[in-house]
Order: structure tokens, then C-alpha cells, then sequence
């Protein structure tokens, strides 16, 4: 079934890239179905975008969509109250295992002081110069791409972000076969793990769906459990961590009330959570940054030249970085506008009011980045791409609560920082070589599942500068 998409065009000046056009009503229960089966976004409906918050059932769930910014803090500032909800979990479960994106309670405050030493800011400084070889590699493969025809990036993107997140974790490059491998196996993943959620929703049976799912995670893990397994083998008889990456401190990490390290299989839940959380979320960002600068030009130009000014063609380093606030800018109204986790669903875990709702046990309550920060409470021209909007001292203040596309509270992304630094490093590491121009007539469709990705990917024309 074909999906109506509007924007791709400028609008009094401004660029306003392609969304799903919402439903003038709430959809019914069997189209909320055919539409959810694709993609979350599409089954949006005109008032979602304003109303302080929602209610939908289907025969499997009682959920609620939580937009006021005051409900929205609440929700996300108590992790016991509001746990990750079990139906994602499970969904998550043959991808991740039990790691710390899907963790709850005590187990996940655990995990969590276990993981953070591997992305404070000694760590991240330590992974500057692995992103920038992943992002001169990825110059590499463009170079040697046909330059006459239009390329689609998210593959591209897809390989960049895996490879940094490789080198990172494990010092060592990703291969091309590898990445294609990562790419078409998670595409595998979402779809059929979109499916089995939907048919839980409607307490049906997942039929092979979840089955699928779980092939797909095999497939990712096969790229990476040999490295683990001998990693730890070596650490185990040599006490040698090996290179100084994220593998090394998660191997070092122990438990602060037990002292035990983690296992292989913990290992490998915290290995993959990183693998996957770090590089899908990061590898649609760009994608969608990279079409806003094709589409752009005159914001390209500024970013281009602000690089060129800041670092010229010498390796980029921290430092330039924090002097780069337009390529910041560009790429926080692209998190705005194409958050890569649309949605953050939580469990009710105890009788709570909210606003005049009264939520039993076990319902689901969603904070979605996507709405927030679309609402034009919070955003004028919220569907119009403007990076500038964060220069502005008023909308600073006023929107710093509406802009939360790595959540927010306890479980904020631990990977922010790291995701900040290497958008910084591949996109200007791109615009000072190449000048990228969008296809006239091939919008990219955003469809939204685990992650908010382009349907059929994004097609740009790059020339050499
Ligand atoms: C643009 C890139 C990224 C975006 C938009 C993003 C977004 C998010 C969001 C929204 C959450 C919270 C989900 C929730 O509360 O339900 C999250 C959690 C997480 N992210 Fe990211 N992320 C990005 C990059 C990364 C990177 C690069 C890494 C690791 C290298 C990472 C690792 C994690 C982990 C481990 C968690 C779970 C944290 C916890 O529950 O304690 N993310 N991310």
C-alpha cells in the first residue's frame, strides 16, 4: 500500500522535508493495524500532534501517548515507576539479550554504572582519531564510486557508523562484505520484529515473525561473537585486555556490590546493545543530514566554509569541533526533525493518574521525540528544516525541554556525547571534499519501526570540491 507523504519542498523560503501527512481522524482499529504494520508514524493522525496526550486500545494493549512537557518529565525522570515496557523488550530480546537498553530496575542501574566508564570524556577522546579513519574511509568509497550517477547514502551511512562503532569497540576495521552483512540483516530484523509486535498488539499469534527476528540477530551477532569469545579467552588466561577500546572496558567493568565482571553472554548483550544502539541511530541521522545540505544549499555553503575555516584540510580534532556550531546546528535540527528513536514506550507499573486518565498496571505509556518536537507549541515552522532556530536565545529556553531525541533522565543515551562527535567528524570530513546535490523528483519516504529510517534510502549526487 502506498503511503502519502508531504513536504520535500521550500515553502515562504524554508526547506520543509518529506513527512507522513496525517490522517485527518484517528485511524480505526483494523487500518491502525495495516498502517502500524509498516510504520509507526503513519498511523499519526493531525490532533497527535498538539494534544497533551493520547489514548489508543487494541485487543493486545491499553496505550497511552504522553506530549505534555511536564507528564513527558515525569515519566522519564522515574525509571522505576515507568520501566521499559516488557512487550518492547521481548522485541528487543534476540538482538540484544538482557543489556542495558532493555534492563530494568536495580539490574539496569547495575549495568548502567558498569557501562558508563567506556563514554566519559577520557574515552571519547581516545575514539577521535578512530572516527575520523572511518570517516576518511568512507571518503574513499565515494571516491571510488561513479560520481555521474546518484548514490543512495544510507547504505553508505549504515557502513560509516558501523565501522566507527567497530574501530571503537573492538580496534578494528569493519570489512565491506561485514557491513553489507550488518545492513541487510538489521533491515531484516526491524521489519520482521515491527510485524510481531504489531500482531501482539492485537493478541495474535507472531506466526514466524518473531522466528525471522531472531535469524536476522543471528546473523548480526556472527559478525562479532568470534572477536568477544577470543577478546575474553586472552584476558581470562593473560589478564591482557588487549587494545585500549570499548571491548577492554567493558571486560574491566565489575559489578560494585559483587566485584564479578561480566560474562560472555553479558558480554555479548552489552556488545550488541552498543553495536546496535550506536550505529542504526547515528547511520539515520546522517542520512537525513546529508539530504537537508542537498537540499540546502546556502546552509551547505555556511557549514562547508565554517569547516574550511575552523580545520581547513588538517585532521579534525576536539577542539574544532566546539568551534563548529553551525554543523552542531545542522545536526540537532536533524535530530529534531527525524529523531532515529521516534518513540520511547514505558510500563505502567503501579495505578497512576495522569491528567484526567486513570493508567492500571501494565498499560503502556509513549514519550515520542517524533510528536515533541514537531508540536508547534514548542517550534515555529516545527516541519521546516531551519538550523539556525538554535541560535535564537528565546526558542533556546523555551524548547530545551521539547527537544529530547536521546531521551532523557537516568536513561539518557550514553552515547550522545560520542554520537555528537562523530556526526561532527563525518560531516565535515564530507562537506569539505565533496559538494552534495539532491535527484529532482525522488523524495525519500521516512518510515519509522525500531528506528526512524528512509523507506527506499536516499539518493544524492556527490562531485569532488
Ligand atoms: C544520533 C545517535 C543516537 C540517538 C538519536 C540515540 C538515541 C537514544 C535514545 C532516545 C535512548 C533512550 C531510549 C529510551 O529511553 O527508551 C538511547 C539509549 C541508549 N543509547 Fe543511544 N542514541 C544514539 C547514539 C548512540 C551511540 C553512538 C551509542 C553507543 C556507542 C548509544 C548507546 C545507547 C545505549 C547503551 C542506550 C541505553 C541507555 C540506558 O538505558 O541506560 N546510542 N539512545
Amino acid at each position: 500500500m502506498s503511503l502519502p507523504n508531504i513536504g520535500g519542498e521550500h515553502v515562504d523560503g524554508l526547506f520543509v522535508p518529506p513527512f507522513p501527512d496525517p490522517h485527518p481522524k484517528k485511524s480505526s482499529l483494523f487500518w491502525r493495524f495495516v498502517r502500524g504494520w509498516n510504520s509507526w508514524i503513519h498511523v499519526l493522525f493531525e490532533k497527535s500532534y498538539t494534544m497533551k496526550m493520547g489514548e489508543i486500545r487494541t485487543p493486545g494493549l491499553h496505550m497511552y501517548i504522553a506530549n505534555e512537557l511536564p507528564l513527558v518529565k515525569r515519566i522519564m525522570s522515574d525509571w522505576r515507576g515507568f520501566p521499559k515496557h516488557h512487550l518492547l523488550v521481548r522485541t528487543l530480546g534476540p538482538a540484544i539479550g538482557n543489556s542495558v537498553f532493555s534492563a530494568n530496575g536495580d539490574d539496569w542501574a547495575t549495568q548502567r554504572e558498569m557501562i558508563n566508564p567506556a563514554f566519559q570524556q577520557a574515552a571519547l577522546g581516545r575514539t577521535l582519531p578512530m572516527m575520523r579513519d572511518a570517516a576518511d574511509a568512507l571518503v574513499e568509497r565515494v571516491r571510488r564510486s561513479d560520481l555521474d550517477r546518484p548514490i543512495d547514502v544510507d547504505p553508505l551511512m549504515t557502513h560509516v557508523a558501523a565501522d566507527v562503532i567497530f574501530r571503537t569497540l573492538f580496534s578494528s576495521p569493519l570489512s565491506e562484505g561485514d557491513a553489507r552483512r550488518i545492513h541487510d540483516a538489521f533491515n531484516r530484523f526491524q521489519r520482521h520484529a515491527q510485524s510481531a509486535s504489531m500482531l501482539r498488539f492485537y493478541r495474535m499469534p507472531t506466526l514466524g515473525f518473531f522466528h525471522c527476528s531472531r535469524r536476522a540477530a543471528a546473523d548480526i551477532h556472527g559478525v562479532f561473537a568470534h572477536i568477544v569469545q577470543r577478546r575474553l579467552d586472552a584476558y581470562r588466561a593473560t589478564g591482557d585486555l588487549g587494545p585500549s577500546d570499548i571491548l577492554a572496558s567493558l571486560m574491566e567493568a565489575r559489578h560494585p556490590k559483587t566485584g564479578a565482571p561480566f560474562s560472555f553472554t553479558d558480554l555479548m548483550g552489552q556488545v550488541s546493545t552498543i553495536f546496535l544502539a550506536g550505529h542504526e541511530t547515528s547511520a539515520s541521522a546522517l542520512s537525513w543530514a546529508l539530504y537537508c545540505l542537498a537540499e540546502e544549499a546556502e546552509t551547505q555553503r555556511i557549514a562547508r566554509d565554517e569547516v574550511l575555516f575552523v580545520a581547513g584540510t588538517r585532521p579534525i580534532q576536539a577542539e574544532m569541533i566546539r568551534r563548529m556550531p553551525i554543523i552542531r546546528n545542522v545536526f540537532r535540527e536533524t535530530l529534531r526533525l527525524y529523531p532515529p528513536v521516534a518513540f520511547m514506550p514505558r510500563e505502567v507499573s503501579c495505578p497512576t493518574q495522569m491528567r484526567d486518565k486513570q493508567l492500571a498496571p501494565g498499560a503502556m505509556v509513549v514519550v515520542s521525540p517524533w510528536l515533541i518536537q514537531r508540536n508547534p507549541e514548542h517550534w515555529r515552522c516545527p516541519h521546516a528544516f531551519h538550523p539556525a532556530r538554535f541560535d535564537d536565545p528565546d526558542a533556546k529556553t523555551k524548547s530545551r525541554e521539547a527537544w529530547l531525541p536521546f531521551g532523557a533522565g537516568p536513561r539518557i543515551c550514553v552515547g550522545a556525547g560520542f554520537a555528537t562527535q562523530e556526526a561532527a567528524v563525518v560531516l565535515a570530513t564530507l562537506l569539505r571534499t565533496f559538494t552534495i546535490r539532491a535527484v529532482p523528483g525522488e523524495t525519500p519516504e521516512p518510515v519509522s519501526r525500531l528506528t526512524l529510517r528512509p523507506k527506499r534510502g536516499v539518493k544524492l549526487y556527490f562531485s569532488l570540491r
